[in-house]
């Protein structure tokens, strides 16, 4: 599907911690942005197909997920940014950012929100094998980049990110490796 001239979409990505939210809330200030935070549009709109048995998680109905966020973003201009650990499995983008985080750092993080060992355990695992940029990369392979924000301030992440979209800098993918974390375990 041709996107509207006058849009650009950015969707953020990552494993949950890496700080998408909080990334993508200082960017819409900086660029003036209209912000939607996809998990926010899948309670909102109420696009479940149930539950996982043993975990007790909704399961989020993709197809219907990203057919609602490209209908909500079709009649948008300007830049549009789109907050999500799902936002890489839709299909309409200018440019998919992936943050990343090396596990060790992310551990505390997922710790402070109470998450369960074995949630930590499956999301580290997740960061470590790059799970968020390889599925990026296949669905996207000419608008992914990524960004190692393990050393940057939020601030810093922010402007990485201003930096790529206007265009000044060029992240490809596949530069991060956190695969240390696998052999330590
Ligand atoms: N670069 C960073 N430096 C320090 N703290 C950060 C950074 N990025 C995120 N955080 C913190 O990590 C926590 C998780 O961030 P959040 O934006 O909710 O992650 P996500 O949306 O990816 O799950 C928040 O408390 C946030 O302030
Ligand atoms: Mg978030």
């Amino acid at each position: 599907m041709k996107g509207n001239s006058q849009q650009k979409v950015v969707f953020i990505t990552g494993t949950p911690g890496v700080g998408k939210s909080t990334v993508s809330s200082l960017l819409q200030k900086k660029l003036s942005a209209y912000l939607i935070s996809i998990n926010e549009l899948a309670r909102e709109k109420g696009l479940f197909q149930g539950e996982e048995p043993d975990k007790g998680y909704k399961i989020v109905d993709l197809p219907a997920l990203c057919k609602e966020l490209t209908s909500k973003i079709s009649n948008k201009e300007g830049m549009i940014l789109v907050d999500g650990h799902l936002s890489h499995y839709c299909p309409r983008t200018d440019l998919v950012i992936v943050l990343r985080l090396d596990p060790d750092f992310l551990e505390q993080r997922l710790k402070k929100r109470g998450y369960s060992p074995l949630k930590i355990h499956e999301n580290l695992e997740a960061e470590a094998l790059g799970v968020c940029l390889i599925e990026s990369y296949e669905l996207h392979p000419d608008k992914v980049q990524e960004i190692d924000s393990t050393k940057l301030s939020l601030e810093e992440v922010t402007d990485e990110i201003i930096k790529i979209i206007n265009k000044e800098i060029y992240y490809p993918p596949g530069k991060v490796d956190y695969l240390h974390w696998m052999v330590k375990k």
